[in-house]
């Protein structure tokens, strides 16, 4: 199969396994400890049915999303991930890229291997600029300057993972960054020839650009790396947030709250908006699913910020579900990943273009022709609650 003919994020999934070494894709896969964030976040989306209103005229559709005062053409993007060169080599300019051709937004990610000047160069106007904190803030607020000098209109700041998560499957596969080929890894390599040949023939490991003006001159791409690990992750404050809120004249937007007294206060210190996030099941496997930590936050600031989501996102109807449950917009991690790992920029389009068309059905079946009026009213369990408040079926 061709990234082409995948018709599900699953597809794709499959297609990203068979390319890339097995210890590669499971570095996508993985969660921390048991796992059982990963799998508590689908289950925070599937735990809710869709109920359609019928008879409606929904020949016309519309996803068209605004938010911070630019019309995107879905209601949602691309999630920062790291690490995405590993997988396939240009990948992050390859994600801002589809994502751009999408009308869609895109966060770059603040450990990725492009430069911030770079990604800006090539796709002006559409990344967001996520960042993690330094433990020297002098290199912080150069990030801040950075992303600012280059145009980008929205800081995402990532507070999820102060300190390294316990990646258990990683460290048993023997992965670590900076990533080395190992005697593992190169015999699983062997069977990838096609991620082999790419790795290979673009020198190795590639460079972290984003980190390299702070490591010292001449540093390896592996001493990058190296170097970066020593101030990330790191333990940031609110007094930290007020000083980026501070130094950020654009959207600023916080990654990973789960309680709605942090939401209150985030909005309190001026923040635009919030993504209700646990990184994927990446950092706090105990972490609740992020469709449900949403409700809570969307009651307590969704009047006031932009609110938005991610982790598990894998159909469109998550992504209703999503919106339903109050989120005004909605990201995706590994979904985009899958797809550009498998197929490139053709597969990173091919996993917006799911997205998209799924949403569409989705919302023709429920009865629902804008994005916009998209509220608790759909979901089967809340009709439910409110029927027994009413005590009959409306
Ligand atoms: C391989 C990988 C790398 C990631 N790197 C980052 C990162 O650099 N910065 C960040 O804020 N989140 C990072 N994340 C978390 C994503 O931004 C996002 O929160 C998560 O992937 C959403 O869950 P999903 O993959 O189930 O859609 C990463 C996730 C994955 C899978």
């Amino acid at each position: 199969m061709r990234v082409q003919e995948a018709i599900s994020v699953v597809d794709l999934e499959r297609l990203a396994k068979r390319r890339l070494p097995r210890i590669l894709f499971e570095c996508i896969q993985s969660g921390v400890e048991d796992e059982s964030g990963v799998a508590r976040n689908s289950a925070g989306f599937h735990q809710h049915q869709l109920l359609p209103r019928h008879l409606v005229d929904v020949k016309e559709r519309d996803q068209s999303t605004t938010i911070f005062g630019r019309t995107y053409a879905s209601p949602f993007g691309i999630s920062p991930t790291g690490i995405a060169e590993l997988f396939r080599r240009g990948a992050d300019l390859m994600l801002a890229q589809a994502a751009a051709g999408a009308n869609v937004p895109s966060i770059m990610s603040g450990s990725s291997m492009t430069a911030p000047e770079t990604i800006s160069k090539v796709v002006p106007n559409n990344p967001w600029y996520q960042l993690y904190a330094a433990r020297d803030p002098s290199i912080s607020d150069d990030f801040v300057r950075r992303a600012r000098d280059c145009g980008f209109q929205t800081l995402v700041l990532t507070v999820d993972n102060p300190v390294f998560p316990k990646l258990e499957r990683d460290k048993r596969n023997g992965f670590s960054v900076p990533f080395r080929l190992t005697l593992p890894i190169m015999l699983d390599a062997l069977r990838r020839p096609g991620w082999t040949f790419e790795y290979l023939r673009n020198g190795g490991m590639p460079m972290m650009h984003t980190w390299a003006p702070y490591a010292p001159a001449g540093a390896t791409a592996a001493e990058v790396s190296a170097f970066r690990r020593t101030q990330n992750p790191s333990v940031q404050t609110w007094r930290d947030l007020d000083r980026f809120r501070r130094l950020w004249p654009g959207n600023l937007v916080v990654k990973g709250l789960a309680r709605p007294s942090d939401a209150v206060r985030a909005a309190n210190a001026g923040v635009d908006g919030i993504i209700v996030s646990n990184h994927g099941g990446k950092t706090l496997d105990r972490a609740p699913a992020t469709a449900d930590a949403l409700v809570g936050i969307a009651a307590a600031v969704g009047d006031k910020i932009v609110v938005m989501l991610d982790s598990g996102v894998r159909r469109g109807s998550d992504i209703v579900v999503g919106l339903c449950l109050g989120a005004k917009f909605v990201f995706v991690g590994r979904a985009t990943l899958y797809g550009v790992a498998a197929g490139g920029m053709a597969g990173a389009r091919r996993a917006l273009d799911i997205l998209r068309e799924e949403l569409d059905m989705t919302l023709a079946m429920i009865g629902c022709p804008n994005v916009a009026e998209l509220g608790p009213d759909f979901l089967f369990n809340h009709q439910r609650r409110e029927d027994n408040r009413f005590g009959g079926t409306q």
